[in-house]
This record gives structure tokens, C-alpha cells and sequence, in this order.
């Protein structure tokens, strides 16, 4: 089983405050983490950690008992803005992986389609990234990172940029690519709901410094699977008072 530590980690940058304060955090294989909290508070700080750009200043973050000394092909990252090369094709763009490690085009093509085809973007593969809406891109992003075949999927507000109708969509996919990959992904996100909905695990940090407040175990993305409609999970009584509860971490509301 793979697993990914954040053991007793802290971090400064040069002579700032210190932005995280004795962090740990686990994520192994086939769980979905989701990491919110208010802005500042060092999600960024922490996925940047666990992808390996920038290094503890105390602590140490491990794969599998090693520690890591840099980013790593087991750890993909999506980020919030698309980062993609518009001067490639959209399939140039999701086999970039594959042919930086020297894979032969036929193959990468091959690859490439296969990913497109598990983001709902088949037949794109020659549209230059110019003619993708927003939300498409994402998905192209998203077909980048799972054509590595990364063990560990590092998402930070992928979704962010994205409309409401839209983000609900790619909510439903990020959980059938999830099941499917068996990846174990960190996500971060301003969004409560979607952390409700996307989570087998929620922390919550709260600032200065950035620290872990409260732990949630969730299951609705279990019954997403399961053949729940997301429009009966997000308006069912559990996941209400689940909202209302993270609302209250997040914020240091009292509970009622
Ligand atoms: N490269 C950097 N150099 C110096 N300080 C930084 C750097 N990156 C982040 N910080 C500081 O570290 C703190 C945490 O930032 P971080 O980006 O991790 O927060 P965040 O929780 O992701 O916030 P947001 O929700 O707004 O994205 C902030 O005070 C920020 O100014
Ligand atoms: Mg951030």
C-alpha cells in the first residue's frame, strides 16, 4: 500500500513567520483527502510540501518510509490555472509525461486518447488549447496528471476557475476518475460543499500558523458511487449537518 507522510512538519519561507507549525498528515492510496480552510492559512504551503517543491524546515515528508527530496513522476500535481503549452495540440499536452521519459509517438498518442476518453473529451485530441473552453482545459490538465500514472494526485483548487454549473460536472468526474485511478488524491478547496462531496477525509486548518484544527471521515462520494443522484446526497440531512459542522471548523463557530 502506498503512503504518503507529512510527519511533524514546519515551514518558513527565508525570514518570514512561520507558515506551518508541527503538521502531520497521512494519505495513502484509494482515499480522497480534501484540505480547507481560510485563506493564508497554508494549504498551498502544505501541497507544495507533499509535491516536493519546496522542503520542510523542520519534519520530513516520506513515500513509502523514504523521504523525498524533490518532485517525484509518483506525485502529479493539477493546478489552478490550466498550465498548459498552447502551442501544442491538446494531445501534446497529455502525453507531455510520456515523452519527456522517452516514449515513442504512436504510444503516446495511444495514451493520449485513452485520457481524453476517461475526462469526457474524446475526439478533441488534435484541437489546438486555444479552442477549449475553461472547464475543458481543466480536463485536459487533469488527462496530463493521470497519464503519468501517478500514485498520489496533488490538486490545488482545481476547480476553482470554473462556473458553478460546470464545477458541479467535473465534481461527478473527479470522484469516477478517483474510483478508477486508485490514486490517492490531496485536493484543496474553498468549497464546502465540494469538499463534502468529493472526500473519504476532510481536515481543516485554521492560521498562524497554519495548523491541522479538526479530522472528518465522510462517505458521500462512497454513495455517489453507489448510484446516489449528487442532487439527493447534497440534500439529504446528513450532509446538511456535515456542512454546518465544517462551516463551524472553519470559521471557530461555536457549535450550537
Ligand atoms: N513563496 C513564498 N514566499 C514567502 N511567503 C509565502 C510564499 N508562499 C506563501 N507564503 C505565505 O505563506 C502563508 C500561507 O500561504 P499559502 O499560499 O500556503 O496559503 P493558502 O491557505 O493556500 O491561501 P489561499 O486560500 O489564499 O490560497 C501566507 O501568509 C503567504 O503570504
Ligand atoms: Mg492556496
Amino acid at each position: 500500500m502506498a503512503h504518503l507522510a507529512i510527519e511533524s512538519v514546519s515551514l518558513r519561507y527565508d525570514d518570514g513567520p512561520q507558515v506551518l507549525g508541527g503538521v502531520s498528515l497521512d494519505l495513502r492510496d484509494g482515499e480522497f483527502l480534501v484540505v480547507v480552510g481560510r485563506s493564508g492559512c497554508g494549504k498551498t504551503s502544505l501541497l507544495n510540501l507533499a509535491a516536493g517543491f519546496v522542503p520542510p524546515t523542520t519534519g520530513r515528508v516520506a513515500v513509502n518510509g523514504v523521504a523525498i527530496t524533490g518532485p517525484g513522476a509518483d506525485r502529479a500535481v493539477v493546478f489552478q490555472d490550466d498550465a498548459l503549452f498552447p502551442w501544442l495540440s491538446t494531445a501534446e499536452n497529455v502525453a507531455l509525461g510520456p515523452r519527456l521519459s522517452g516514449i515513442g509517438k504512436a504510444e503516446r498518442r495511444r495514451i493520449a486518447e485513452n485520457q481524453l476518453a476517461i475526462v469526457g473529451l474524446e475526439g478533441l485530441a488534435d484541437r489546438p488549447i486555444w479552442r477549449l473552453s475553461g472547464g475543458q482545459r481543466q480536463r485536459v490538465g487533469l488527462a496530463r496528471a493521470l497519464a503519468a500514472r501517478p500514485t498520489f494526485l496533488l490538486m490545488d483548487e482545481p476547480l476553482g476557475a470554473l462556473d458553478a454549473m460546470t464545477r458541479e460536472a467535473m465534481q461527478e468526474l473527479l470522484v469516477e476518475v478517483w474510483a478508477k485511478s486508485g490514486a490517492g488524491v490531496l485536493l484543496i478547496t474553498h468549497g464546502v460543499e465540494e469538499a463534502l462531496f468529493l472526500a473519504t477525509r476532510i481536515v481543516v486548518m485554521a492560521p498562524n500558523p497554519g495548523r491541522i484544527v479538526k479530522t472528518l471521515n465522510v462517505d458521500f462520494s462512497r454513495r455517489r458511487l453507489a448510484g446516489e443522484s449528487a442532487r439527493s446526497i447534497k440534500s439529504s440531512r446528513d450532509f446538511v449537518a456535515m456542512r454546518e459542522a465544517l462551516l463551524d471548523a472553519i470559521f471557530e463557530r461555536e457549535a450550537a
